[in-house]
């Protein structure tokens, strides 16, 4: 090959041509086909070659030139991958005391004193991915979304060099599991370039991760550097590993990066000082971690123990202590929230803790602010743990200056004027002027567009205010009718007396566009974060999971809150009569409905598909137990129905299906034998289930 410097402009073309071409197929190859065939090595060398013929010859640099562009093509938006099996989270707790509590719980779960072992792992603060395998070939990526729905982002994993395309020897489907991260050195490198390119950074790595790979252009994945770990699975046609460590083994064989830090613990001492050697060394990690994760070793063990609602029984997170600073008050204000919450909130001189600079903390209610007698100008302890909001641990009243002052809560609504009000067993003042509180009414339209509702990231919580105090949003039925009344006749931006949002400051027709587009795309809404977004106090992601697999439709759950019928709602574990008030109270109202019926006009919402076997004899029935069962713990018979699609409940009702009954059953038995349910025996029960 000719060395630069000697060649000729002609020949400088012919080969920029020739490069851009054979890097298209190398990179058409590794992206869209699943098959590279020129090594990391040899394509950096073409890239590099091209990359310093342009450097020579600038004028020659083609439109179409490598240089510009990385892998695929831009997607228009991420299309939604659902989870063959959800992927879950963890449970946290804080202490070695709490990590024996669970220890205990495990082995209570599966009636043994004898020790168990467990996989010590560190806690890797970046964000869970899913890699899906057909015959040993990288078919699929996934975030973990909701747990349930994730993003496909095959694209974007595909430019993380770690990640292999191709397993030998590995079962015909298989789906890996672990966490992306953003080492702190590629962090730093990568803010320290924005910064100079007057770029926004991000707060931290794990925000630079998720922010890399959540790319609708995998070509700016590709820039950035991404790292990986695997440590569990989802779907797998055959499972060769019996344990944990086992399926470490496998990992390493088939050539994913796993933690080098993972130990088998054989005892709660030796899972103690796994913890602690862990904290030691957290900061000379070169990647970010916020924690252990134990996992029962045995695969079989783990099947016994099966799952909660959203977390596995046989894992716990253990969470590094939160990280701690000194700073002063400047200031409190009050922000009101969707439900009408009023929540004084500190303006703090800003402070690092633990690598994230802090400039609020949330002081909660008035009387948090009493208690910890917290006022404007002290200086005071706060803390981090997680992705929690900074808190306020204690006032170093030693450090009080002389003029520091205290902070009368109002008594009316600093939005809207309104009387805040605060009832008798309330910590919380609430403001009563509903939606005609500004506050409350564009918190609302930001909780229903937020990532666990209908997730239109275009839709930022600028633009909702600014829109609101326009009058153009005013609640989220609204959202939906923007592109019509943007138009003033037929065609989207012709004249007339629409909107015209794309003459508006700061927007064009390219950005109003995509706005409709992203509105557009969620005309079609899961139940679960439909429910969620309509905002019913009480109810989060998790309660709205729970009502969705408990009425499948939205109109048969609506129905029963019209009617005030709250029965069924409390015969599900997990929701409690006050749930129930707020739910029906919601319902109520009829600014609600008619913002529910709005939407319904414009959207559709999907009934709610189980993922749980629905081929089982007990899958959707009602099932209570009662009694001492001799063959398994009453959890795990309890998991067990659960996980074959029944629903289990506390007490006996004309809704029960079937009554199990251990030994020294009391009067749910007899209440059965009442109501006529059928009632089975521990072996009965086994059988029918087997
Ligand atoms: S196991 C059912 N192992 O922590 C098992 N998770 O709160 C689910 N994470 O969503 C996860 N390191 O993003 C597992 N060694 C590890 C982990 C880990 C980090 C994250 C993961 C998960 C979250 C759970």
């Amino acid at each position: 090959m000719k060395n630069i410097s000697e060649l000729t402009a002609e020949e400088a073309k012919t080969e920029l041509e020739y490069l851009a071409r054979e890097i298209a197929k190398a990179d058409s190859a590794y992206y869209q086909n699943d098959d590279p065939y020129l090594s990391d090595a040899d394509y950096d060398r073409l890239k590099h070659r091209n990359a310093e013929i342009e450097a020579r010859f600038p004028d020659l640099i083609r439109t179409d030139s490598p240089s510009k562009r990385v892998g695929a093509e831009v997607k228009s938006g991420f299309s939604k991958i659902a989870h063959r099996f959800p992927m879950l989270s963890l449970g946290d707790v804080f202490s070695i005391e709490e990590v024996k509590d669970f220890i205990r719980g495990v082995k209570r779960f599966l009636n043994t004193s004898e020790e168990i072992d467990f996989m010590s792992e560190p806690k890797i603060d970046g964000l869970s991915f899913s890699a899906r395998y057909e015959n040993g070939i990288f078919v699929q990526g996934a975030t973990r979304g909701d747990g349930t729905t994730g993003e496909d982002i095959t694209a974007n994993l595909k430019t993380i060099r770690q990640l292999p395309l191709h397993l030998e020897n590995a079962p015909e489907i298989l789906e890996i599991r672990g966490e992306v991260y953003m080492s702190k050195k590629d962090f730093l490198e990568l803010n320290e370039r924005y910064e100079k390119e007057g770029k926004k950074t991000f707060a931290n790595p794990r925000n630079a991760a998720a922010g890399s790979l959540r790319q609708l252009d995998p070509r700016i994945t590709a820039e950035r550097k991404l790292s990986l770990f695997a440590y569990t699975w989802g779907e797998v046609s055959q499972r060769v590993w019996e344990s944990q460590k086992d399926f470490f083994d496998h990992l390493n064989t088939w050539g994913f990066p796993t933690n080098p830090n993972n130990v088998l613990c054989h005892s709660t001492d030796e899972i103690e000082s796994s913890f602690n050697r862990l904290m030691e060394i957290r900061a000379t990690l070169p990647y970010d971690i916020d924690g252990v994760v134990y996992k029962v070793n045995s695969i079989a063990l783990q099947e016994r123990l099966g799952f909660l609602t959203r977390t596995p029984r046989w894992a716990i997170a253990h969470k590094f202590p939160a990280e701690q600073a000194l700073t002063i008050i400047k200031n409190i204000r009050i922000q009101v929230g969707r439900t009408g919450a009023l929540t004084p909130v500190a303006d703090l001189e800003p402070v690092n803790v633990g690598g994230v600079i802090v400039a609020h903390a949330t002081l909660h209610n008035e009387d948090e602010i009493k208690r910890k007698d917290i006022r404007i100008g002290d200086t005071v302890i706060i803390q981090r743990a997680g992705d929690v909001i900074p808190q306020i641990v204690a006032v170093r009243t030693d450090k009080r200056p002389i003029g520091a002052t205290e902070f009368i809560f109002p008594e009316i609504c600093p939005q809207c004027g309104a009387h805040a009000i605060r009832e008798e067993d309330e910590a919380v003042r609430r403001c009563t002027g509903g939606l005609s509180c500004p506050a409350q009414a564009i918190e609302r339209m930001i909780h229903f567009v937020s990532r666990d509702g209908f997730d239109i990231a275009g839709l930022g919580d600028k633009i909702i205010e600014d829109f609101y105090h326009e009058g153009i949003l005013k609640t989220p039925a609204d959202i939906f009718t923007l592109e019509k009344r943007n138009r003033g006749g037929d065609d989207l931006f012709s004249a007339g007396d629409g909107l015209h949002l794309e003459r508006k400051e700061g927007w064009g027709k390219k950005s109003v566009q995509n706005l409709f587009a992203a509105i557009n795309a969620k005309r079609s809404i899961s139940l679960p974060r439909f429910i969620y977004a309509l905002g019913i106090r009480q109810v989060g992601a998790a309660t709205a999971l729970l009502l969705a697999k408990n009425y499948g439709r939205f109109d048969t759950f609506m129905t029963d809150m019209l009617n005030r019928e709250t029965g069924r709602l409390i015969a599900i574990d997990g929701i409690g009569a006050s749930m129930a008030l707020d739910m029906v109270e919601f319902f109520r109202e009829p600014h609600n409905l008619d913002i529910i019926n709005r939407l319904l006009t414009e959207i559709r919402v999907e009934n709610y598909v189980d993922n749980t076997r629905y081929d089982s004899p007990i899958a959707g029935k009602t099932i209570v137990f009662t009694g001492t069962l001799e063959q398994m713990t009453r959890s795990e018979a309890k998991a067990k129905a659960q996980s074959l699609g029944a629903k289990v409940a506390g007490s006996v009702s004309a809704h029960t299906d079937f009554v199990i009954m251990g030994t020294d059953a009391g009067s749910k038995a007899a209440k059965a034998r009442e109501l006529g349910i059928r009632i089975l025996s521990e072996r009965e029960f086994i059988e029918l289930i087997s």
